[in-house]
């Protein structure tokens, strides 16, 4: 179905992402595919997508056969409307899994005409050659936002890491653009839904990050987002390059969790993964999706259980090997206290001593929610140590509190 973008010009702001980030497919000639990228991008929910004709058919080819699609359309959408199935947000066996839609990801990618590209942010052409199946020598590629030293830690740093340190940062992070959810807080939405840029292979990144190490001397190295886990193959990859340059640096990564399965946390751990923050959002599919911006319900439940699952599996599975911690975020306008607590003998079931972070979910992106104060955040970590958790610590616009700051 083609789709095209529709401006809603009293709510936009002129911030300027949709130019700056975006990879418009369109932006050069003009005219608009109804990719979609652009929509996630605005803060002000200024873009929408409208259905649109198309007058014209093309003809393509796609893995040797003759297909006909309408003109000015992205790739990802001929193949659906060629009969392949493109899954969004959980990859569910699709034969083209699309889970970023802004072209930051890689995981869509595809065979055009010789050249591999992104099938989400690439506009369907008369006579292309299209195929869905990728070289087995090719070296997977994700866009980067930032490689920095970073001071903040996530809810996968250990407490003991954070108040031990004597440097002001306490890991490498690399941050890399995509995400699967379009969570209304999301605190850096500019590095999430850019789609612009040099994307960058697993080898690049690995040395990139070492080169900070060796400047730092942190040993610790943070992969996060964006959602971390979306491109499978490159991630992977990254973990076994870092442990090459670093055998015995602490990896680490900060994740949503919705698509761990055991055998991709399996496969993480095999990397060389040693540390692992899921940052957990709900207990009720209701809040999630409030939450995550999620649309589907159904996604949305098998989105958090699957994270769920992970912490259980690495919790029983990974016991001594890999450092885990989950963050329970708080906003009196996304969840209640009872959930809070709800959540607390969840994870008491799992694990009582597993580290837990409640999180200060804030205004960012799109939500118009008031920041939590200090108060009610005390009252959050309480509520999950009364659950029997004992380990739990609070995030706040203050900064972190620790076990026993009560
Ligand atoms: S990013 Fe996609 S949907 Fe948005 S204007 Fe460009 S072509 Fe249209
Ligand atoms: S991102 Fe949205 S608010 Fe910002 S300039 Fe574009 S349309 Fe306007
Ligand atoms: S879905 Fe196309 S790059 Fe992520």
């Amino acid at each position: 179905m083609p789709y095209e973008a529709r401006y809603i010009e009293e709510r936009c702001l002129n911030c300027g992402s949709c130019s700056e980030i975006v990879a418009c497919p369109g932006a050069g000639e003009e005219i608009c595919i109804g990719c979609g990228a652009c929509v996630p991008a605005c803060p002000n929910e200024a873009i929408q997508l409208v259905k649109a004709g198309r007058e014209k058919y093309i003809g393509i080819e796609v893995n040797g056969e003759l297909r006909r699609v309408p003109e000015r359309i992205s790739i990802r959408e001929a193949l659906e409307e060629t009969g392949y199935k493109v899954a969004t947000c959980l990859p569910d066996g699709a034969e083209v899994y699309a889970p970023c839609g802004v072209g930051a990801c890689w995981n869509c990618a595809v065979v055009i005409d010789g050249e591999i590209e992104r099938s989400c942010i690439t506009m369907v052409k008369d006579g292309m050659r299209i195929r869905t199946d990728l070289p087995q020598d090719w070296i997977p590629l994700r866009l980067i936002g930032q490689v920095a030293p970073h001071s903040v830690g996530g809810v996968g740093t250990p407490w003991e890491v954070r108040e031990s340190n004597t440097n002001y940062f306490l890991e490498i992070a690399c941050l890399v653009c995509g995400c699967n959810f379009r969570c209304p807080q999301c605190q850096n939405w500019l590095i999430t839904f850019r789609g612009q840029g040099k994307p960058n292979t697993p080898g690049k990144t690995a040395a990139r990050l070492t080169f900070f190490d060796n400047e730092f001397k942190l040993g610790r190295f943070c992969l996060s987002g964006g959602e971390i886990t979306l491109n499978r193959v490159w991630l992977v990859q990254l973990l076994e390059e870092l442990r090459k340059l670093n055998p015995e640096a602490h990896l680490h990564i900060s994740t949503n969790g919705s698509l761990l399965t055991r055998d991709y946390v399996d496969e993480l751990v095999d990397a060389g993964l040693t540390d692992i923050g899921i940052d957990l959002k709900a207990l009720h599919t209701d809040t999630f999706m409030k939450t995550t911006g999620l649309q589907d319900k159904e996604v949305a439940q098998r989105c958090k259980e699957n994270a769920w699952k992970a912490v259980d599996y690495i919790c029983h599975r990974y016991h001594e090997k890999v450092f885990i911690g989950v963050g329970v975020p708080y906003n009196k306008d996304l969840t209640s206290l009872e959930e809070i607590r709800d959540m607390g003998r969840e994870l008491c079931n799992i694990d009582p001593s597993i580290q837990t972070t409640a999180l200060t979910y804030r205004p960012a992106y799109r939500s118009r929610i008031m920041m939590p104060e200090l108060d009610e955040m005390k009252a959050v970590h309480r509520i999950l140590k009364e659950a029997g958790l004992t380990k739990t610590i609070r995030h706040t616009y203050a900064g972190f509190f620790g076990p026993d700051e009560i």
